[in-house]
């Protein structure tokens, strides 16, 4: 900002495609009232009651869908999953906020801890081990098939380091009859089989097509001295869905800025600084595509770790999500009614 003038940035594609940057006499992010559904909120991971927490045969609770059938949930799972999971129409993408597991795929156990975003595509079939006590996942589904940009490589993620993947000597050793859930568009259909199709012997060929990176070990671009776009590591063909990094870094404020064809949903994974509003893990900010927003600076004084999901459909908060969120406002994403300034 300079005297009292107020950048802006429209911008088409996310932040791959056409922009046109203003100065504004005055910022043009504020409301001091809002109603309807296409409304900025914060929502809180942790208080999604997730079903799946009391109850192991449950499945993770939607919080938000797209139009584009973009499904968001939550899982709180505390035990393991008391049947093999296989997604038919959905490239599934995990993100572990709090607690560790051990997936037991089709190719072996791929051990996971807080931070880890977990890709997992279509007709892979696993189940998951809580190995603490408690555990807390936000889970993504989407209709496309999910792979990491080919720009992530090698400067925002170091693949030979930070990229793992399931250990076929860890096999999976459940025996006996075993039961099979099959999602698709219209449903679950559930299969009985008389022994356990997540055995393997050896990996012969090939590479098993599960794989984890870790928030941490994704670095954030900058463009100095500003700041500049962010840059996504994983992306779907169409761009319907692209994952951020969106830790602090280096730069000044970003502009107030229009996303015209994506709606963005943030969630702060830990500080130890606070992320303009957010400072407590696991929460997350709503904001719908054509709302102007203002984020805060991303450099303050000891860093924060925070991820970006854009959403090319729009999103709507399912009931179960309504119930963990609250409106907001767009500047440092305070709730509305606390802090409109
Ligand atoms: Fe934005």
């Amino acid at each position: 900002m300079d005297g009292n003038t107020y950048p802006h940035n429209w911008s088409r594609e996310g932040f791959l495609g056409d922009f046109v940057v203003t100065l504004r006499p005055h910022p043009i992010n504020e409301y001091t009232e809002v109603t309807g559904p296409h409304a900025p909120h914060r929502i809180d991971l942790t208080a999604i009651k997730a079903a799946d927490a009391t109850d192991p045969a449950e499945l993770p609770t939607v919080f938000a869908r797209s139009r584009n059938d973009l499904t968001l949930s939550v899982s709180a799972r505390s035990e393991p999953t008391p049947f093999v999971w296989r997604n038919a129409e959905y490239d599934e993408v995990h993100f572990v906020q709090e607690g560790e597991l051990d997936y037991v795929t089709d190719w072996g156990t791929l051990s996971v801890v807080p931070g880890d975003f977990v890709f997992l595509p279509r007709a892979a079939s696993y189940r998951v081990v809580p190995t603490t006590e408690s555990t807390l996942r936000a889970i993504i589904e989407t209709p496309e098939m999910v792979s990491m940009n080919p720009l992530a490589q090698p400067g925002m993620i170091n693949a030979a380091r930070s990229v793992r993947r399931p250990d076929p000597t860890r096999t999976s050793r459940a025996s006996g009859e075993t039961t099979l859930l099959i999602r698709t568009a219209d449903g679950f259909t559930r299969f009985t089989m008389p022994r356990d199709p997540l055995a393997m012997t050896e990996v012969v060929y090939g590479q098993p097509p599960v794989w984890k990176v870790n928030l941490a070990e994704i670095q954030p671009v900058a463009y100095l001295p500003a700041g500049g776009p962010p840059l996504h590591f994983a992306e779907t063909p169409t761009k319907d869905l692209l994952l951020y990094t969106l830790s602090s870094r280096p730069g000044g404020r970003p502009p107030q800025h229009h996303n015209a064809d994506y709606d963005e949903i943030v969630f702060y994974f830990r500080g130890p600084a606070p992320y303009g509003g957010l400072s407590k893990p696991g929460s997350g900010i709503w904001i719908p595509k054509a709302v102007a927003h203002w984020g805060p600076r991303e450099d303050p004084e000891g860093g924060y770790l925070a991820w970006l999901i854009e959403s090319g459909g729009t999103l709507r908060l399912t009931s179960e999500g309504l119930a963990a969120a609250e409106l907001m406002e767009t500047s440092l994403f305070h709730p509305l009614k606390q802090d409109d300034a």
